[in-house]
């Protein structure tokens, strides 16, 4: 399997561990593991190694799904992996929709033949007729992410609901990364409750803040959920038995307090950089979440170069829209600011910016 380098993780690589100010997280503020029982017992496998039955019983209530119906993985990167290796062959075609996170498309792309259907700027608004044309007859699988990363961009639920039948009509799943949905106030019902093609994945990272947690799901057909399991045999075994024991504590009590917390969070981080983005000019579209795609401001050569100069200058860390290129579409004229990091940190971060503008 070839696969090619994941642009924003060595963007990050190169710079996030020297920089003052992480302004490119996509996810809200981290809790501090105080906030929940952190001792699991003992430390052996989760056993079953899909993930307990009243955990994956939880999460699958939300999907109006089955236990049997849910994987707990590593975090929703080994949930997506696990779909593309288990329902993609050589000789398949996918449909994935971007721009969007790397392994999204790199992932299907070391597999089989892909095809990527852009959102139709300056809205990124998602073309289910463009999706419609580029189905063949051996397609298996469409692949979207809503809330979109790096537009911050949410698809209404009469197009996610239009995109299923496209889909579902060609017989071929259709994989929504919901890694981001209940950073919505309103979030869309999730693909997985949509019907018999319906694929969610999902984690406890973006919107509750635990991404170290490294806690996520894919929800789905039982088919579905029993091949990704084969394959996770080969990559991680079980989740990870603090992943485990901590979302139990989130999804059986605290999820509502916990969301609100970070939704309000997020609100008031929106107000502060929206406010920000407008002294600099720069077009403000209204994202929902903690990412936002803005417009590389005048006087520098693409996102790399301004994105160099914001962290070589002012150490914050950006992520430059070059880094979400692919098969010919480039967002060289964009960079993605993640604005949930804590409020006093995302003053200080803008306010560096605001020196080096
Ligand atoms: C769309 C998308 N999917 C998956 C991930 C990985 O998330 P997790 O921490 O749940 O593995 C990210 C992280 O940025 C993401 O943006």
């Amino acid at each position: 399997m070839d696969v090619e380098p994941f642009e924003l993780e060595r963007w990050f690589a190169e710079y996030e561990h020297d920089a003052d100010v992480m302004l490119a997280e996509s996810g809200v503020r981290s809790l501090p593991a105080d906030r929940f029982d952190t001792d699991p017992g003992d430390l052996g496998y989760v056993i079953p190694t899909a993930g307990a039955p009243d955990v994956r019983g939880t999460i699958a209530a939300d999907y109006g799904r089955s236990a049997d119906e849910v994987l707990c993985t590593v975090g929703t990167q080994e949930a997506n992996f696990l779909a593309f290796q288990s329902l993609l062959s050589p000789g398949d075609h996918a449909v994935v929709v971007t721009p969007t996170y790397q392994s999204l498309h790199a992932v299907p792309d070391s597999i089989c033949d892909v095809t990527r259907v852009p959102l139709d700027e300056p809205g990124w608004t998602l073309d289910v007729d463009a999706v419609a044309e580029a189905v063949r007859p051996e397609t298996e699988l469409v692949v979207v992410n809503n809330p979109n990363n790096p537009t911050g961009r949410k698809h209404p639920e009469d197009a996610m609901r239009a995109l299923y039948e496209v889909a579902a009509d060609n017989d071929a799943y259709l994989l929504g990364d919901e890694v981001y949905r209940l950073l919505a106030e309103d979030p869309v019902p999730p693909v997985a409750s949509m019907g018999e093609y319906g694929i969610s994945t999902a984690s406890l990272s973006k919107a509750y803040g635990l991404a170290g947690l490294r806690f996520g799901w894919l929800a789905g057909p039982e088919e579905v959920v029993s091949a990704a399991e084969r394959w996770k045999d080969y990559t991680t075994i079980s989740p990870s038995k603090f992943g485990q024991h901590v979302a139990r504590q989130v999804l059986d009590g605290e999820s509502d307090d916990l969301r609100s917390e970070a939704l309000a969070h997020v609100r008031e981080n929106h107000e502060i950089t929206a406010g920000w983005a407008r002294d600099h000019g720069l077009d403000w579209p209204d994202p929902v979440g903690c990412n936002v795609f803005l417009r590389v401001p005048d006087g520098f050569e693409g996102s790399r170069d301004f994105c160099r100069t914001v962290v070589e200058d002012a150490g914050v860390v950006l992520a430059p829209g070059d880094c979400f290129s692919t098969g010919g579409e480039s967002y060289d004229g964009y960079f993605r600011l993640g604005f949930g990091l804590p409020t006093d940190e995302l003053r200080e971060g803008l306010a560096r910016v605001d020196d080096v503008l």
